[in-house]
């Protein structure tokens, strides 16, 4: 059981990557809609190959650092003196865990998954496991020998951000779809990214912080985060049955488990031909997906999570809060079907840096 997960904070990724302690990346869903109906086809094509895509550079690999940076930023709101945890801004214990929502993702869906094999590398720094995720060879390699066909697919799903997302309506405003006009003008860095950082507690045995890229939020003042979030999708429309249940047999186990893990309700995806047009929306309630096939499920992913962070917590060794464990790898091969882990001398795989260890300290 997985508690529901509450937002201890926020930032921001600007275009040129930088981290801003604030929600100024944050974009506001707007679909391009009226009566439900799509305004105008969205041709997910439009702007690649052309100076209004800007790419992250994939091969720098920031591991941990953009919630390293939040963690100290906000180290004050944690307290070892339980008694001061009703107070305003104080966010709690420090957590057992600290990692990326995408590396839970992974390490839940592990009994499902046969084919994408994972690596974690592992640390330990007072009474907090940091965990950072390595690329493996055969990620690396997919990377870096994608056909034009996949790196413009891959587009496709950035593309369709921008035609679903806008700036939020000044106060008394109404919310103004882009037209086509404004939105054929769209620029689209992935570099620029809004994180939500999310506290829960796994079985009341697993204390975790963990960051989330969150796609868009409603322009509503009532309702709160994650409730506010939405998930953006693309996906090919279905021609067949068979279609429609591999799709909820292999993607919805995904798209669950990276919303679920958010607590981000609201999924929208936008359904495309082979072309890259998009003519039709439509909206997946993340905890409805579980119940759609019986090819995967829920309660298997989350015991095996808890059962897997439980493994790595007794595996790590004992550090007081100014020292730091050897780095130890986690490693699934599907293959195989094992996961190995092995206790690393090399310095190799350490991410936890310099200044943040040193900052922890004083
Ligand atoms: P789609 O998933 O709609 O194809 P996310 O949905 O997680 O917010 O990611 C947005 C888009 O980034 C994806 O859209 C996809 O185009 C791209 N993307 C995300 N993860 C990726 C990965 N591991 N490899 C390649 N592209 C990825
Ligand atoms: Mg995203
Ligand atoms: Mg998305």
């Amino acid at each position: 059981f997985l508690r529901k997960p509450t937002e201890a904070g926020r930032f921001s990724l600007d275009a040129e990557r930088k981290f801003h302690h604030d929600r100024s990346a944050m974009s506001c869903f707007c679909p391009p809609v009226r009566n439900n109906r799509l305004l105008y086809t969205l041709d997910l094509n439009d702007g690649y190959n052309t100076d209004r895509f800007i790419k992250r550079d994939e091969n720098v690999k920031e591991k941990l650092d953009n919630m390293l940076h939040w963690l100290l930023l906000n180290k004050n709101r944690f307290v070892t003196d339980e008694r001061r945890a009703n107070k305003t801004n104080v966010i709690g214990a420090y957590p057992d865990f600290v990692l990326w929502r995408g590396h839970l993702s992974k390490m839940m869906c592990t009994p499902f998954e046969k084919r994408e094999g994972w690596e974690m590398a592992i640390q330990k720094m007072g009474k907090t496991i940091y965990i950072s995720e390595v690329e493996t060879v055969e990620a690396m390699a997919k990377r870096a020998n994608l056909s034009e066909r996949e790196r413009l697919m891959t587009y496709w799903g950035v593309r369709f951000e921008g035609y679903m997302t806008g700036n939020f309506p000044k106060p008394g405003q109404n919310l103004k779809p882009k037209n086509l006009m404004e939105s054929k003008q769209t620029v689209t860095n992935t570099n620029t990214a809004f994180c939500s950082v999310l506290r829960s507690r796994l079985n009341s045995r697993h204390s975790l912080i963990y960051g989330a890229e969150v796609d868009c939020c409603l322009p509503v003042e009532v309702v709160f985060a994650p409730d506010s979030y939405v998930e953006l999708k693309t996906s090919r429309m279905f021609d067949s049955f068979r279609q429609e249940n591999s799709f909820y047999k292999f993607k919805a186990r995904k798209w669950w488990a990276q919303s679920f893990l958010a607590g981000v309700p609201q999924i929208t995806c936008g359904f495309r031909d082979d072309r890259g047009f998009v003519t039709e929306l439509c909206d997946f309630k993340t905890l409805e997906l579980p119940s759609k096939t019986d090819a995967w499920n829920s309660q298997t992913c989350l015991v095996f999570l808890d059962n897997i962070l439980q493994f790595i917590k007794e595996m790590s060794q004992d550090t007081n809060a100014h020292s730091v464990s050897k780095v130890a790898l986690l490693k699934y091969r599907p293959q195989e079907q094992y996961i190995l882990y092995e206790v690393s001398d090399s310095k190799e795989f350490c991410f936890l840096p310099d200044w943040f260890v040193k900052a922890m300290r004083d």
